[in-house]
């Protein structure tokens, strides 16, 4: 085992919870030595301190030191503005990869700081950092995408490889659509549960039954996808072309929120596309087609 002063420098740029929870599970696994803490706040840059374990605390950029790594974890809007900092500072680096670990910001946010002795790279965790606390325990497994130089997704690879995660290199000109099914799947099912608690709030259901109802059968219907495809797991009206419940169901949501009608047309829609047509007629389907795309008074 090497000793820590033989091990890679990373310093951080933004210890909030991303930043202070891949420091802390690195610093606990000895895949770094943890050099900089750098947050807006002197109190901030303690606080992570004392979660990752080890670090020099600080809330002033010039403060800072070259390291062998330098995560920037700054919110995304700030990193393009601290990376233009940091340039300005006009650091003395040694072979540094510079890298930060946004879902939809590519590494070219970072391309100011790319010289010979700096390489650039984001890598961005399918996690949520919500609880830092809950995270050191949950990384393994998860999936990190990233893109860069080659040098930097070389040296980052095994960083993200000791935290138990699945690697994987994506195209940076690809990055925001690689997001987007972050988006879908991450962001989108919250506002589709909800669509589904607002019914069962009209029956008087309180936010909490209508989980303990609800989410059962989510799950089940995310181990059906599991299983086998988005297309082999879609049951309901959609798939069996039920147009006359369709139109019933659409009519009884117009009656109860017209917001929860139209967002019940827009998803049908979109759920008529994975329909294997074993029970829908071209007929059907244009009928279908016609009904979820067309404004309410029509309907
Ligand atoms: N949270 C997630 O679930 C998640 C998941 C995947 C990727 N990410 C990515 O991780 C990055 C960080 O997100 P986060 O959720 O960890 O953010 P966060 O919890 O809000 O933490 C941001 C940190 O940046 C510091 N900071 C802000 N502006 C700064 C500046 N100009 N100079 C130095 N420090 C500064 C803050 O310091 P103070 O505390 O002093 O204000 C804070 O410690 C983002 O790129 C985000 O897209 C987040």
């Amino acid at each position: 085992m090497l000793k820590p002063t033989q091990l890679p420098t990373l310093s951080i740029i933004g210890a909030g919870k991303l930043g202070k929870t891949l420091a802390r599970v690195w610093f606990d696994n000895s895949t770094v030595n943890i050099q900089q803490i750098i947050n807006q706040t002197q109190s901030s840059s303690l606080a992570a301190k004392a979660f990752i374990g080890s670090g020099t605390p600080s809330n002033a950029l010039p403060d800072l030191k070259p390291s062998d790594f330098l995560l920037i974890a700054v919110p995304d809007s700030d990193i393009e503005t601290v990376a233009k900092k940091l340039l300005a500072l006009e650091l003395n680096w040694q072979n540094t990869v510079i890298f930060h670990c946004s879902g939809s910001l590519s590494s070219s946010v970072l391309s100011c700081l790319k010289s010979d002795n700096t390489h650039i790279a984001s890598a961005h965790p399918l996690h949520s950092f919500a609880d830092p606390a809950h995270s050191i325990q949950q990384l393994q497994h998860c999936f990190c995408c990233a893109e860069g130089d080659d040098y930097a997704l070389e040296q980052l690879y095994p960083l993200f490889q000791s935290l138990g995660m699945h690697w994987k290199e994506i195209e940076q000109s690809q990055k925001l659509v690689y997001h987007a099914a972050a988006v879908f799947a991450c962001n989108f099912l919250p506002s589709i549960i909800n669509a589904s608690h607002e019914c069962l709030e009209v029956l008087g259901f309180s936010p909490e039954q209508a989980n303990e109802m609800l989410l059962p059968l989510a799950r089940q219907t995310l181990t059906n996808i599991e299983k086998t495809s988005p297309n082999a797991a879609l049951t309901g009206p959609v798939q069996r072309g039920d147009v006359s419940l369709i139109e019933s169901q659409i009519t009884a949501l117009e009656n109860t929120s017209p917001e929860l009608a139209s967002f019940y047309k827009m998803l049908s829609s979109a759920t008529l596309k994975l329909t294997d047509h074993k029970n829908t007629s071209p007929e059907t389907h244009t009928e279908l087609s016609h009904l979820f795309n067309s404004d309410s008074d029509q309907t």
